[in-house]
């Protein structure tokens, strides 16, 4: 498997894929956002469709995160000398080389047997932080260890109990995270329908449990446990990985947890705390008075509340009520990013950055490390032909000037 450095430039890119079209290649993935969700589809059993693509009830929010992007047009600028290109960015420190993360998606086991570790490489050769879930396939460690000192986050569910918080955050900071997303849309499952019409939750199969599997402190949740005879009656599951399954779902969320709990955490930690999960411009306004260092401005892909307001609309709020505490802690942006102009489009709505979710995990689904190589590199390439045919060079020159919005 390869863990070669690739550096992408749009032009570049782009001759070599028609090259290589000339000397008989084929695509690896679809270049079209949709073919590609569709290809994904058909390669995945009925189990991983529903969990990877469905949202919550009728779908609205995922149609809505889409379709809120045609609201801003690009109205691009000519005669600007777009012969070099800067995407480069600092991001607490870190050097990225494009403003593109990939999100948290947990299971991903569900769709390739080497899951997170193969998403892992793949960001590793692009220098893209991967912002490691709280429910991988494997542990933060053996993710981690799969990477060549890229940057990585680790994303926090807040579960029941705070030592876990605790061992979990002591176990990403030794992992060399640079940063804790915590999701707060989570407290509870979306009604997700095609989940409910498969009865199926991947969680209750053993599957997406390792950071708790691996942790020392979940570990004795489950040992002082009392399970009684109960372990013996789930036919076909080990009882052993029944009682993980029965800890997990008893302490893998709080959903009493308030503005008042953040102390916790950052009393916990010196690394930087971002909210995964924030739509409100009150809320945005609320995580500046508590202290955190950075919004991801998120509605889970459209997986939690059917009929949600779109992420793409709920930005430009965000970032008025953060100017308005004086504050400049970086916003970023996920939840229905398909193309290098999506990208372009949050970044002049005041993203720092975004978070790329599904599309790299029907990346993975198709061909592995390499798909998800090919679609973040894709994407990458489209951004940076999107901004210079806009007529910018510098990432600074992106804003709002660039839009024509129709709100
Ligand atoms: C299959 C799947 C699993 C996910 N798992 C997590 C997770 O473990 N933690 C988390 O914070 N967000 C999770 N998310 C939400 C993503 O981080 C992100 O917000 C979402 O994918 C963005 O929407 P998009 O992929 O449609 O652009 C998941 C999303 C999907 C599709």
């Amino acid at each position: 498997m390869s863990t070669d450095k690739i550096t992408v430039s749009g032009p570049a890119r782009q001759s070599e894929i028609y090259v290589k079209g000339a000397m008989g290649a084929k695509p690896i993935v679809p270049f079209d956002p949709y073919k590609l969700e569709q290809a994904a589809k058909d390669k995945m059993n009925a189990n991983a469709a529903g969990y990877i693509i469905g949202g919550a009830g009728t779908d609205e929010t995922i149609r809505e995160n889409r379709s809120a992007f045609a609201k801003h047009r690009i109205y691009p600028r000519m005669l600007r000398d777009v012969s070099q290109r800067n995407t480069s960015l600092e991001l607490f420190g870190d050097s990225l080389p494009a403003p593109i993360l990939t999100c948290p998606i947990g299971v991903l086991e569900m769709i390739h047997e080497d899951a997170d570790k193969a998403v892992a490489r793949a960001v590793s050769q692009l220098d893209i932080p991967m912002i490691i879930s709280n429910q991988a396939s494997y542990s933060m460690e053996s993710i981690v260890s799969e990477m060549d000192g890229s940057t990585r986050w680790f994303q926090l569910y807040w579960s029941k109990s705070n030592e876990l918080v605790e061992s979990l955050v002591r176990r990403a900071e030794k992992s060399g995270c640079s940063a804790i997303a915590v999701t707060l849309d989570t407290t509870m499952l979306g009604w997700r329908v095609q989940d409910l019409d498969l009865m199926h939750l991947p969680f209750l199969r053993g599957q997406g449990i390792a950071q708790y599997t691996s942790d020392p402190v979940f570990n004795n949740i489950v040992a002082e446990m009392d399970f009684g005879a109960e372990s013996m009656i789930v036919p076909g599951v080990d009882p052993e990985e029944f009682k993980a399954i029965k800890a997990f779902t008893g302490v893998y969320s709080r959903p009493s947890i308030t503005w008042e709990d953040l102390k916790f955490l950052r009393d916990l930690t010196s690394l930087p705390i971002l909210l995964k999960g924030i739509l409100h411009p009150e809320d945005a306004s609320l995580a500046i008075a508590h202290g955190v260092d950075g919004i991801i401005v998120s509605n889970h892909g459209g997986r939690q509340v059917d009929g949600a307001i779109a992420a793409i609309d709920a930005l430009p709020r965000v970032v008025e009520a953060v100017n308005k505490e004086n504050s400049n802690i970086p916003i970023l942006m996920d939840s229905g990013i398909r193309t290098g102009a999506d990208i372009f489009k949050a970044i002049a709505l005041g993203a720092r950055a975004v978070c790329v979710g599904r599309p790299y995990a029907y990346g993975l689904a198709l061909a592995g490390q390499q798909g998800v190589v090919e679609v973040l590199s894709n994407l990458m390439a489209e951004f940076e032909l999107t901004m210079a045919l806009a007529g910018c060079s510098e990432l600074s020159e992106i804003n709002k000037s660039c839009l024509l919005s129709n709100n």
